[in-house]
């Protein structure tokens, strides 16, 4: 998109001041479906749609990385339907959506424990992962299977394993040393988050990379959650005051 594209459809943002990280917790489809009198999916099957223009507005106005909350390790409480719809719906979309994707650069990674996932949607995840490694596009991360406290779990077991091995010094753990065993250590931490439907929790979502994200709540259930709402959610994040612990922003 050119410029001056740009600069009309993200009036009043100021482009230069965009979060570089956004994470959604995308809350709200059950009761999207439910007013509606419709089936639970069906608002899972919107929020798909929700979710891919919420992708390319983060692509077009150059956001760096948006953090999608798809499915919680707590979510296998679920309803088996209801779980396996959901696991059918993340296949089908890839297969779908990732020429689509790729050719819009953008780029995709998966975060969460993936390997008791569906094996063939492990192979769909592989593929997207690998066709798109070296796009310049948005960074998109999709959470599936995900829980913060087991990620960190997984980092401190891992560090703790390097220091058994003599591989690594204890003195020489650091915070940057915790992040560099997350998931998502190839992204920076959250400035943003947005969660929808009105729920103030964080529901084991990015425990340690949110330590100084800004948090942005909003009542509309995430199918409803379209680009003008998303900016809405950008521009209140450019009126923070984001002190990190200090008195002034300087
Ligand atoms: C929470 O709403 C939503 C989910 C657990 C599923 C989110 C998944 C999608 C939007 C599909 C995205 C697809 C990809 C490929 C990432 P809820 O069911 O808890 O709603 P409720 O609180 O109203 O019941």
């Amino acid at each position: 998109m050119t410029a001056q594209l740009l600069a009309n459809k993200f009036i009043g943002l100021d482009l230069q001041k965009l979060p570089q990280h956004v994470a959604v917790i995308m809350d709200g489809n059950g009761r999207w479906a439910k007013q509606r009198g419709l089936p639970r999916i069906e608002g899972h099957r919107q929020g798909a749609n929700t979710l891919k223009a919420i992708l390319r507005t983060c692509n077009d106005c150059g956001i760096n990385t948006l953090t999608a909350y798809a499915f919680s390790t707590e979510n296998w409480g679920r309803p088996m339907t209801e779980v396996s719809f959901l696991m059918t719906l993340f296949e089908k979309l890839l297969r779908k959506e990732l020429a689509e994707m790729h050719q819009e650069e953008v780029c995709i990674r998966f975060i969460g424990d993936l390997d008791p996932l569906p094996k063939t949607l492990q192979r769909e995840i592989d593929r997207a992962m690998d066709v798109t490694k070296n796009n310049t596009g948005v960074n998109f991360n999709v959470a599936i299977n995900y829980g913060g406290r087991l990620e960190i779990l997984k980092a401190c077991k891992a560090i703790a394993n390097r220091v058994a091995q003599g591989n690594l010094a204890l003195e020489a753990i650091n915070e940057a040393t915790i992040s560099d065993y997350l998931d998502t250590s190839a992204s920076p931490d959250p400035d943003l988050l947005i969660r929808t439907s009105g729920e103030m929790r964080l529901s084991n979502f990015l425990l340690w990379q949110m330590a100084y994200a800004e948090i942005y709540v909003t009542d509309t259930f995430w199918p409803d959650f379209d680009s003008s709402e998303f900016l809405k959610a950008i521009s209140d994040f450019q009126k923070r005051d984001r002190r990190f612990g200090k008195l002034t922003t300087n």
